[in-house]
């Protein structure tokens, strides 16, 4: 029977369908204000596509920040358990696990059977996070997926000395009045992200096969930036965004095979 993982988190929902530890299907969809509305659209999105009820699923796990909501879910369990498992899955020679969602960062290190061995995390604020690339793709008034291009027409760097979400987003409209070219500015806030992250996996140790997973894996300037920092070659998932769900998912088999 199939099982289910479900990521709520705190800018997207993902839910991965799995039987017999193949994906049958995936969705991703906004968090909106509701965590607990958005879990409910997003696995009943999920198994109408493959015209199933919920009864149908044998057991369910939730992770992200939202899962206290989901009352349909059998069992929740951590952010960081279920990225480790889902990364590991998708390519096992992973030992270093880099997640940069809307609201936080993580990096996690795994043993080579896959299992957690230790973590670094970033919850405290939005700097570094996707949450912090939105602000600053509005301040430069171009698309959040163009944030990357605009970025790699850089011919040189401003770096950005704020700290902070906030105080970074007045710098970045002062750098734009003073007439500095927005994508050198970009490039600076991608190295910014990139210094704050390589900053976590030197806390842990650096050990390959890294891969990133994540929304925030889906913008190439900061994958760039990173494989640069950390002298490696990141991997980076098909689709990034369902390594919790999917992770999820490989841990409601496993409680089933106990
Ligand atoms: N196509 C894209 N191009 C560039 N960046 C993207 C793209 N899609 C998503 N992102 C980035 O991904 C972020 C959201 O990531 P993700 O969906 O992993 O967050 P989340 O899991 O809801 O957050 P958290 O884990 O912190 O609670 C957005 O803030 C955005 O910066
Ligand atoms: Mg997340």
């Amino acid at each position: 029977m199939p099982v289910a993982g479900i990521d709520v988190g705190s800018l997207t929902a993902e839910v991965v369908l799995l039987e017999r530890g193949e994906v049958m299907h995936y969705v991703i969809m906004p968090t909106g204000a509701n965590s607990k509305t958005a879990a409910e659209k997003a696995i009943d999105t999920a198994l109408e596509a493959v015209d199933l009820k919920r009864s149908a699923l044998e057991f369910v796990v939730a992770t992200g920040y939202g899962r206290i909501s989901i009352d349909f879910a059998d069992k929740r369990i951590t952010e960081i358990t279920c990225h480790g498992r889902g990364a590991f899955f998708l390519n096992p020679a992973v030992r270093t696990v880099i997640d940069i969602g809307g609201q936080d960062s993580k990096v996690i290190r795994l043993s080579e059977k896959g299992k957690v061995l230790d973590f670094a995390m970033n919850d405290k604020c939005a700097a570094g996070t996707g949450r912090f690339l939105e602000v600053m793709a509005q301040a430069l008034e171009v698309e959040l997926a163009g944030l990357a291009d605009l970025s790699r027409q850089a011919k040189s760097t401003v770096s950005i000395s704020s700290m902070c979400t906030v105080f970074a987003e007045s710098e970045v409209v002062s750098l734009i009045a003073r007439g500095l070219p927005r994508e050198d500015i970009a490039r600076g806030l991608h190295q910014s992200i990139a210094d704050r992250t390589a900053g976590m996996v030197h806390r842990i140790g650096l050990e390959e096969a890294l891969m990133i997973t994540g929304g925030v894996a889906k913008n190439a300037a900061v994958v760039e930036a990173l494989n640069e920092k950390l002298k490696t070659d990141i991997i980076v998932p098909e689709e990034p965004q369902i390594a919790g769900a999917l992770g999820a998912a490989l841990l409601a088999e496993e409680e089933l095979r106990q």
